[in-house]
């Protein structure tokens, strides 16, 4: 099996979040690649597991630890690269599909907030290929509310560990920052992805 290698950030880029607080959150992330390595190293020989059950058995301990630390892998991914880098002024054709499915930026910025005070774990702006519209999906973990081909634009971490070293319970003060440091070119770079992907149906 192919080894997962970790992602590097360029964390002096960001404002207004500390060194810290950054570098004791890419820990969490460094601990779900080395989990998925391991997971992902795990024989895909039926036998080994036993009979299937769905209260306790080794097959389904093996399928939760497995989703919760790819998608903690992905998400963190995603939410690292979109607050490092710069471009935080909000420009181009995520700008245009803000104001066209949101109103205004202004109002695009206060339900993404209010997503991120009434969630436990994400608030993941993402591109449904149902309607081409932008939605804020929301998520009490890493695994739970992620929605099949929904296409993630912008990963914002609202867990306590995202910034509880540094803002305390402050989780508004911390949702504020995140947003000063949002690299925009990196939100248009995912849009072109989505725009240009194949899989689109509509
Ligand atoms: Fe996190």
């Amino acid at each position: 099996m192919l080894e997962i290698k970790k992602q590097s950030y360029n964390f002096s880029t960001v404002k207004g979040i500390s060194l810290n607080q950054l570098q004791q959150h890419y820990k969490l992330y460094e601990g779900y690649v080395n989990k998925l390595n391991e997971i992902w190293s795990m024989p895909v020989d039926a036998k080994e597991y036993g009979p299937g059950n769905a209260t306790y058995s080794p097959m389904r301990s093996l399928k939760l630890g497995e989703t919760y630390a790819l998608d903690g892998v992905k998400l963190h991914e995603l939410y690292f690269e979109n607050i490092t880098g710069g471009n935080n002024q909000p420009f181009g054709s995520i700008l245009k599909f803000i104001m066209r499915d949101f109103k205004s930026y202004e109002n695009f910025l206060e339900y993404l907030k209010k997503v991120g005070l009434s969630m436990r774990g994400w608030a993941i702006l993402t591109i449904d290929p149902l309607d081409n519209k932008l939605h804020i999906i929301g998520s009490d973990a890493h695994d739970t509310g992620a929605v099949w081909l929904s296409y993630p634009l912008l990963a914002m971490d609202v867990y306590e560990h995202a910034y509880m070293i540094e803002f305390g319970i402050d989780r508004s003060k911390y949702i504020d920052r995140f947003i000063e440091n949002i690299n925009w070119a990196v939100i248009n770079n995912r849009l072109a992805k989505y725009v240009n992907m194949p899989m689109r149906f509509l």
